[in-house]
């Protein structure tokens, strides 16, 4: 029974999705709003294009370029209404960018707000969706991120806000460019519930700070699921808490995205960047980059190029992984167990500490596999430090067969990463159930 009952569930989720082929793994890329904010242009953003080819990191995955606000003319068309871009910033258009990076080989977004003005003061898209979609499919752009600013209080309620964002959902559709839809309403009425077939990803709460874990009055929701002002100014380990009770909604064409990533802009140490980074890929958030990729520092690039990282985020099973427990610490911070399954009867698991000391602590392999089952739990696992690397030099070193527990240590901030695999001769997951 439980056996069937778990393949049934397993075959659903596809079904529910947007219908448009996008994100079947989550999008990654690279976006120009974290660093670079309203000060952008063609030589930017073509430039930024390049070195992510130039980097190597396109061929890890990072495919979007993505163009955040302040792309825009002072005002619309005054005939069409249509759109227009800044031409001093854009002197051969959105349409030049595109075609460019078109030519580097990879996708490229544009971004719009479902209010009458962009959240950097621009026009935005409420009452122009169709104008605008064909616009932009004109334009050659392959992926939007439509976000809340002034949106008029058409909010407050699922359906009103379903309503909104299935404007632009239906105008995407209608244009016949498969373009990726990345929805941006902060976490508002819940598009966990509401978006999940009409957009690719939406944001689950206030735009991230690139800090770790500093309260910030202007993020003042405790729990997403009832938060009535996202705000901003969001740290690192915040959003992860909003994120916790959500990984059962996300699924291949529909993610929770947790925002762009801050690695490389300052804020936060390396530890807190390799947590930010791990726990961003483990939930399955899109990956799109926020820094400066014309200029990395290589502890930056030894982060964004973790290809055992980026392959449990993109693993073709989408399952977000969820959090087993989190636990208070002797210092304040706490201890989080997170853990998620990938394809092969390959498993996925993190140990995460929000302290301020090293803590050690034995990790239930039971706990691990809730989702499996205590019998399953109690076998023999191999296990791959993924932030290690073999002595190929690849990321993913073998600690070891473990059976019932492994001693972890985790530094202060940090956030361990481990996939697990049964050790030869034990059985395989289904066996079990
Ligand atoms: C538009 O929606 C229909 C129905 O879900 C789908 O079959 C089609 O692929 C979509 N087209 C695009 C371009 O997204
Ligand atoms: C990119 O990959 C190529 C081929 O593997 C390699 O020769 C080159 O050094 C790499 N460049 C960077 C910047 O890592
Ligand atoms: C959705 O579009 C319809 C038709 O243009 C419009 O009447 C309606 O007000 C829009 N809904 C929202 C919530 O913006
Ligand atoms: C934590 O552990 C690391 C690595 O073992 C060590 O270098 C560091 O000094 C320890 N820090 C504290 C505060 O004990």
């Amino acid at each position: 029974m439980a056996r069937s009952l778990l393949a049934l569930a397993s075959a659903l989720p596809a079904v529910m999705a947007l219908n448009n082929g996008l994100a079947l793994t989550p999008q990654m890329g690279w976006n120009t709003w974290n660093r670079f904010g309203c000060g952008i242009d063609e030589d930017l953003i073509v430039g930024s294009a390049k070195a992510l080819v130039s980097n190597n990191l396109t061929a890890l995955g990072y495919n979007y370029v993505l163009i955040d606000d302040c792309w825009h003319a002072d005002s619309r068309d005054p005939d069409t209404g249509a759109p227009v871009e800044n031409k001093d910033k854009f002197p051969n258009g959105i349409k030049g960018v595109a075609d460019q990076i078109h030519d580097l080989g990879l996708k490229v977004g544009i971004y719009s707000s479902a209010g009458t003005y962009t959240c950097g003061g621009k026009f935005g898209s409420l009452g122009f969706e169709e104008i605008d979609a064909k616009t932009y499919a004109s334009w050659g752009i392959d992926y939007l991120k439509y976000d809340n600013c002034y949106n008029e209080g058409r909010a407050g309620t699922p359906p009103v806000s379903y309503e909104r964002y299935n404007n632009m959902s239906r105008a995407l559709n209608e244009t016949g460019r498969p373009i990726l839809y990345s929805m941006c309403n902060w976490g508002e009425d819940g598009p966990w519930n509401f978006a999940v077939d009409i957009a690719n990803s939406w944001r689950i709460s206030g735009d991230i700070y690139d800090n770790f874990d500093r309260y910030d009055v202007r993020c003042p929701c405790t729990d997403m699921l009832d938060c009535k002002l996202p705000g901003f100014h969001c740290a690192v380990t915040r959003i992860l808490d909003f994120s916790a009770p959500l990984g059962q909604k996300a699924g291949r064409g529909h993610w929770n995205d947790l925002d762009m990533l801050e690695v490389g802009n300052g804020g936060m140490t390396f530890d807190e960047y390799v947590t930010h980074f791990s726990m961003w890929a483990l939930v399955k958030s899109p990956l799109i980059l926020g820094n400066d990729v014309t200029d990395m520092s290589d502890d930056t690039k030894t982060i964004i190029t973790n290809d055992a990282i980026i392959a449990v985020n993109q693993d073709p099973n989408g399952s977000p992984a969820t959090r087993v427990w989190k636990r208070s610490l002797p210092d304040g911070g706490d201890l989080q167990l997170w853990s998620g399954s990938l394809v092969n009867n390959q498993f996925v698991f993190a140990v995460l500490n929000t302290g301020t000391s090293n803590h050690t602590e034995d990790i239930s392999l039971i706990d691990v596999f809730t989702d499996q089952g205590k019998s399953f739990g109690s076998g023999t696992f191999t296990l791959f430090d993924l932030w290690q690397k073999d002595d190929s030099g690849k990321w993913g070193k073998n600690i070891g067969d473990f059976q019932g527990k492994v001693s972890v240590t985790v530094g202060a901030h940090q956030t361990k990463v481990y996939r697990a695999t049964p050790a030869s001769g034990a059985k395989r997951a289904v066996d079990e159930l």
